[in-house]
C-alpha cells in the first residue's frame, strides 16, 4: 500500500471533528417577550419562555406526574404571567430556574434544556 493512502484516515478523522451541527429550535419571531412556545426535541416535547429578554427552555413533563404542563397550546403560565403553572393538579414553577415552589412537587425541578441563541434563531446547546 502507498504512503499516502495510509494518511488519509487519519486527515478524515481531523476534518470530520471540525464539523459544528447546530440544531435550530425555533426562530425568535415565534417567541416574543412575555409569550411560550411548544417544541419537539427529537421525541420528546419541550417549551420555552421568553420573560424580560432571557429565554428559558424546559423538557414538558411535570416532576409530578411526568405528563405535559400546558392546558392549551403554547399556554404554560398563571394568570399573572409570573410562574409556569401544571394544568393538572395546578403546581407552580419559577420561570428562571423550573424550581417548583407549589403543588405537590414542591422542591423539584423542571428538566433545563441548554440553549444558545443568535439574532433570529434558538439552538440546542450541546
Ligand atoms: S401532574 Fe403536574 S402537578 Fe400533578
Amino acid at each position: 500500500m502507498k504512503p499516502s493512502r495510509l494518511k488519509r484516515p487519519a486527515r478524515n478523522r481531523e476534518l470530520a471533528t471540525l464539523i459544528i451541527v447546530k440544531i435550530r429550535l425555533f426562530d425568535l419571531d415565534q417567541l416574543p417577550e412575555g409569550s411560550a412556545l411548544s417544541f419537539t426535541l427529537g421525541s420528546k416535547q419541550a417549551f420555552a419562555i421568553h420573560r424580560e429578554g432571557a429565554i428559558y427552555a424546559y423538557l414538558n413533563a411535570c416532576p409530578h406526574l411526568g405528563i405535559p404542563l400546558e392546558w392549551m397550546p403554547n399556554e404554560f403560565l398563571d394568570d399573572e404571567n409570573e410562574l409556569i403553572q401544571c394544568s393538572t393538579h395546578g403546581a407552580l414553577f419559577l420561570i428562571d430556574t423550573g424550581e417548583c415552589v407549589s403543588g405537590p412537587c414542591r422542591g423539584d425541578r423542571l428538566t433545563p434544556i441548554a440553549i444558545q441563541q443568535d439574532a433570529t434563531s434558538v439552538y440546542l446547546d450541546e
